[in-house]
């Protein structure tokens, strides 16, 4: 199936690994003119690589998405390197994990202005151009902790706030021709993950409550966000994909 966005722009946010960098190279494969944007450039250009290498089209970019200037910059680079972006995939995040009675101001507002500051700073550049444009698909990512999890009490409200967040911008910007969804995954097979003590355990906890009985792969997640990316959903917003393995709990 054509999902319609050759040559479209499409700028993701924390590229350098994971998720990210799976979606670069599932969009640069769909003809897609891909943005990897990650706070660590070095692995941005990784994932640049790995394109570019397989013949497809992009740019790699450094700054992080909670520092407004940062995003400001990163928006305009992207609008003089190729004049429009057509898709924003708010991907990048990070947890920072405590009890609720030692859990820091700093870990609060830190997770806070990633997971969901960020997201809002990087639809507030993109959305003249998306506006000028009459067209634009923007898709955040969640998760499935939005309903809550022990010791992650800042991830958990930041994720819920994500889905607030977007629909607000989709009541918002529909009139413009500009979609938004969110994707929640559950737990993902990403270095990341599988670098966390106890990920085995954490694994066969999520599976007893998944009705699919398989570790989740990020391309399971990619998957998702292609589809919100294509044409095969424009008349699709507002709407919020649990990539859970069908597990809500
Ligand atoms: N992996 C999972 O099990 C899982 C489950 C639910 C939701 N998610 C969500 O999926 C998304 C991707 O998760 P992942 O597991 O691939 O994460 P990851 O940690 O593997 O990758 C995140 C990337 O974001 C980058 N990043 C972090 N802060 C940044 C900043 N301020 N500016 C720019 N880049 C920054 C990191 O450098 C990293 O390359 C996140 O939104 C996460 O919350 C993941």
């Amino acid at each position: 199936m054509d999902l319609g966005i050759s040559n479209q722009v499409v700028v993701i946010t924390g590229a350098g690994r994971g998720i990210g960098a799976e979606a670069a190279r599932a969009f640069a494969r769909e003809g897609a003119k891909v943005v990897a944007w990650d706070r660590d450039l070095d692995k941005a250009q990784e994932t640049l690589g790995q394109i570019l290498e397989a013949g497809g089209k992009g740019i790699a970019l450094a700054g992080s998405v909670g520092v407004r200037r940062d995003v400001e910059a990163a928006v305009s680079r992207v609008l003089a390197e190729y004049g429009a972006i057509h898709v924003l995939v708010n991907n990048a995040a990070f947890g920072d994990d405590a009890p609720l009675v030692e859990m820091t101001d700093e870990q609060w507002d830190s997770v806070l202005n990633v997971c969901l500051t960020a997201p809002f700073y990087c639809a507030r550049a993109v959305a003249p151009t998306m506006i000028a444009q009459r067209y634009g698909r923007i898709i955040n990512v969640a998760s499935r902790a939005h309903l809550g999890e022990v010791n992650k009490a800042n991830y958990c409200a930041a994720k819920a706030g994500v889905l607030g967040l977007s629909r607000a911008l989709a009541n918002e910007l529909g009139v413009h021709q500009i979609t938004v969804n969110t994707i929640n995954p559950g737990i993902v097979r990403t270095e990341r993950v599988l670098a966390q003590p106890g990920y085995e355990g954490l694994n066969e906890r999520a599976q007893q409550r998944q009705l699919i009985k398989r570790a989740a792969l990020p391309s399971d997640i990619v998957n998702g966000m292609l589809y919100y990316a294509s044409v095969a959903s424009s008349f699709i917003t507002g709407d919020v994909m649990y990539i859970t393995g069908g597990r809500l709990t």
